[in-house]
């Protein structure tokens, strides 16, 4: 039987779910992308070549698997076509893409607004990627948004922008900033709407039927849990919600249809942008990690912040996806480290706690409780079993298997396809 897979970030972000997905894509049949837009940022290496995807399914690479942009996406059909002009360009011309027809825009006033917003907040921004990916999702729920079904329906999108730029054109120009003329966007946009048609369709019905068939399916998860709207560490967000629980109504399928969900971590946590982060840590051996595991934004190439494994985090985070299985990634960035520490509770103002507090300055006030494991000196970059790798690695491994009750499925011990070791198949 088919096996309808969820792979989601279980921390800030950036844990490495593009690598998981590109490996398992492997068996998939089926890769969907159901929300964000181009915030995220996947790196993907496969024969000493180097790729980055922000809005495209992973499983482009494969021409025989199926790639869907559902219905939960903003997309920025800009960025979109120049995606594809950079695949192009590196000999990907061979896929299988589709995009779904309520899948809602991200527009240039968009992305100026995500820039007046975080400076509206002052001292307090939430650290964007400056993508326009909250004001596109503000648009949405306030029901003024363009939708990809408007590009390819001229009437419609003539009305669209016109409600959406009576509202948006009032903000900017309110605050000093360039307005947009109707006129001129709706030219562009239907042009865009040409070019992107033959794409379009109502990915919920070929999903369903694509269950129907009895594919494997991943749906490929962006940002992490931590960053999810609901459940994350609230202002400092993203716009949407990177978790499983959202999978089915960003695609439009049953929840039923969904068979395994694997979170991915890193052997460590990162962060990038603003927020509470009680694990993070700033010396040599941080420094060490951002370099070793070139902790760099893909998407907009900021340093990201470095902390040790928080598992108070991934406790919340399994909770609330129903974590089946934990796939840990960059491994090997922490070879060489001679003890490495995992947050296993909070000290909340003298009294120890495992759950993250809804208020942000009670969790900001948390002072992460350690244990130190020994590590190891041993090059793990080669190893392809379980069993051969060192002693205080595997005990390292053990550790979060025991402290969270889940089963380590897939390793990484570098950026490969091949630098993976497979505990478990999933497909
Ligand atoms: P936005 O999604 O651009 O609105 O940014 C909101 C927050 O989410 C910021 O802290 C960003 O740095 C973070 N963020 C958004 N997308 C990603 C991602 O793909 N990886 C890591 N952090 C992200």
């Amino acid at each position: 039987m088919g096996r309808r897979v969820v792979v989601i970030g279980s921390q800030w972000g950036d844990e490495g779910k593009g690598k998981i997905t590109d490996y398992l894509a492997e068996k998939a049949e089926v890769v969907v992308r159901t929300q964000g837009g181009n915030n995220a940022g996947h790196t993907i290496i496969f024969n000493n070549r180097k790729f980055a995807l922000h809005l495209i399914p992973s499983g482009i690479f494969n021409p025989n698997i199926i790639n869907i942009m559902a219905n939960g996406m903003v997309i920025n059909p800009v960025a979109l076509l120049e995606e594809l002009k950079v695949l192009c360009s590196q000999g990907i011309e061979d896929y299988k893409l589709f995009i779904s027809n309520r899948a809602h825009v991200v527009m240039p006033y968009h992305i100026d607004l995500d820039d007046l917003y975080e400076e509206l907040k002052k001292d307090h921004p939430v650290g964007t990627t400056k993508r326009g990916i909250g004001p596109a999702y503000m648009d949405k729920t306030a029901r003024i948004g363009i939708r990809i079904s408007d590009l390819i329906h001229p009437e419609s999108l003539y009305q669209r922008l016109e409600t959406s730029l009576n509202f948006n054109n009032m903000i900017l120009k309110a605050n000093n900033r360039r307005t947009y003329d109707i006129q001129e966007l709706y030219e562009e946009y239907l042009k865009i709407g040409e070019v992107i048609k033959s794409y379009v369709t109502d990915t919920s019905v070929l999903l369903n039927k694509l269950i129907d068939e009895d594919k494997n399916i991943l749906f490929e998860g962006a940002q992490g849990s931590m960053l999810c709207l609901d459940h994350g560490t609230y202002p400092y967000v993203t716009s949407s919600s990177p978790t499983a629980a959202s999978v089915p109504l960003n695609a439009g399928i049953s929840s039923e249809h969904i068979t395994d969900v694997i979170g991915v971590t890193k052997a460590y946590t990162t962060r990038v942008g603003e927020g509470v982060f009680p694990s993070e840590f700033e010396d040599e051996i941080a420094k060490q990690i951002r370099e070793v595991g070139k902790e760099y934004g893909t998407t907009t190439k900021r340093p990201r912040r470095i902390g040790w494994l928080d598992m108070v985090v991934l406790k919340h985070v399994k909770r609330i996806n129903g974590m089946k299985h934990l796939s840990v990634m960059l491994l090997d960035v922490l070879t060489g480290i001679k003890e490495i520490k995992i947050c296993v509770s909070y000290i909340l103002d003298g009294k120890e706690i495992d759950y993250i507090p809804a208020d942000y300055f009670e969790y900001q006030r948390c002072i992460p409780k350690y244990i130190t494991l020994p590590g190891w000196e041993e090059d793990i970059s080669k190893t392809q079993r379980f069993s051969d790798l060192p002693t205080n690695c595997k005990n390292y491994l053990n550790k979060i298997e025991e402290i969270l009750d889940i089963n380590v499925t897939i390793l990484s011990v570098g950026p490969d396809r091949l630098q993976t070791v497979t505990l478990k198949n999933i497909f």
